[in-house]
């Protein structure tokens, strides 16, 4: 084991990984996120920002490097033992049961320690109060921004010391990104630590603590959200003419 130096929640270290045998997508990517940090993603599509995500989730089959977990070697554990362990993965696709209510999707996220229900559901409601009032509501009448909520609130249920966000504001109007981005705010506030992949690069890198640009399957650039905005190299490669409004 990794010795854990106590500020470290999550280090990727060098990770190797790809879908089909022989075809990395990933090609040595190291991030970390400290305590209380919220970290950025960004980078062009197809950049490999998902795969990390999936791969540090252990959704796709990793052929090198590591990732350590508040100093334990996770690396390759099957999803439900992440979930255990600590990690919190919102998907960006499919991430809530639509037949279900909002109450039985937070159940969903619980099932390994239904006894725990009750604090939890209240620290969700205390991060999203508009779900406790509607939670015999079914997720699948509820606008996308909700159930992105939805799908926030049920990876809270078990308490993860690091939450895995893949665009949480894909598909938003304008008005709903900024509501997502305040709550993801705030959930870094009440102390986990967020890893998010955004495709608004502009926005992540203004409430990230610090970020990296993935391209190609490697962290290319790494700074502060400021200081990344802030780049010429960043702004001409990644963000274009976004940044001008920064
Ligand atoms: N399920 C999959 N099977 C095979 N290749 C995939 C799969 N998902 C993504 N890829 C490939 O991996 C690369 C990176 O994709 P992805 O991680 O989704 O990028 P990003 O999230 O940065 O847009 C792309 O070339 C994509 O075609
Ligand atoms: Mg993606």
């Amino acid at each position: 084991m990794a010795e854990f130096t106590g500020d470290s929640v999550v280090k990727v270290t060098d990770l190797v990984a790809g879908y089909l045998p022989g075809v990395n997508i990933l090609n040595g990517c190291s991030i970390e996120a400290r305590r209380g940090e919220l970290i950025g993603i960004i980078g062009p599509n197809g950049a490999g920002k998902s795969t990390l995500l999936k791969a540090m989730f252990g959704l796709v089959k990793v052929h090198s490097g590591t990732v350590i977990v508040r100093g334990e070697d996770l690396t390759g554990l099957k999803a439900n033992k992440l979930v255990s362990l600590g990690v919190g993965f919102v998907p960006q696709n499919n991430n809530v049961f639509s037949t279900l209510t909002i109450e039985e999707n937070l159940q969903m996220g619980m099932y390994q320690r239904p006894k725990d229900f009750r604090e939890r559901f209240d620290f969700v409601a205390s991060l999203f109060p508009e779900l406790a009032k509607r939670r015999a509501q079914r997720a699948g009448s509820l606008s996308g921004g909700e159930r992105q909520m939805v799908a926030m609130g049920r990876a809270l249920m078990m308490d993860p010391a690091v939450l895995l966000l893949d665009e949480p504001s894909a598909g938003l109007s304008p008005v709903k990104q900024d509501e997502t981005f305040l709550r993801v705010h705030e959930i870094n506030r009440a102390g986990v630590s967020v890893i998010m992949v955004e495709q608004n690069a502009r926005r992540c890198l203004q409430i990230c603590d610090r970020a990296y640009v993935l391209d190609q399957g490697r962290d290319a650039y790494t700074g502060t959200g400021r200081e990344l905005m802030k780049d010429p190299k960043v702004i001409q490669l990644y963000l274009g003419t976004l940044a001008d409004t920064a």
